[in-house]
């Protein structure tokens, strides 16, 4: 028997889609995580889109479009502290939270954001 993804316990591309529309105005009202991002989020969005499908067990979407996600390195442009990681994670505990996602597979889902978002931490806290 085929084992049942993250992407198909938490109900698939409705959800993916309904946590990235909460993320992406949070991150944008959030004072360490504005800057960075450009006033049209709307291209991010899909991105992520694309990326939390496939990270979630879902249809390999982002890599049919931009290849290899290589997360780190194209997150090097943007000086990422370990305050700006730990904003970037409030904003998706809420966005989790809006999309309904609780119990064991919320768990699931948290251990990996929060390994991958610890590890595109690449500038010491105080860098602008
Ligand atoms: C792109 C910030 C963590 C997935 C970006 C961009 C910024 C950013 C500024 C570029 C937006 C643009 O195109 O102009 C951050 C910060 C993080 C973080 C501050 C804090 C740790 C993460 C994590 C993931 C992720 C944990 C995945 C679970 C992505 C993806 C893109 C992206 C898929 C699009 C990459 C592309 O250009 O193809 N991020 N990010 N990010 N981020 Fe993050």
């Amino acid at each position: 028997d085929t084992p049942v993804t993250i992407y198909e316990r938490i109900g698939g591309a409705d959800t993916i889609r309904a946590i990235v529309e909460s993320f992406y105005p949070r991150v944008q009202q959030h004072p360490d995580l504005a800057p960075l991002f450009p006033d049209d989020i709307q291209p991010v969005m899909n991105k992520q889109y694309l990326f939390l499908t496939q990270f979630f067990g879902g249809p390999p979407l982002y890599s049919e479009q931009y290849g290899h996600p290589r997360l780190r390195a194209r997150h090097l442009p943007f000086p990422i502290t370990p305050r700006r990681a730990q904003a970037w994670l409030s904003c998706m505990s809420k966005a989790l939270d809006d999309a309904g996602i609780k119990g064991s597979v919320r768990e699931e889902i948290w251990s990996r954001l929060m390994y991958t978002a610890h590890h595109m931490i690449n500038q010491p806290e105080g860098t602008p």
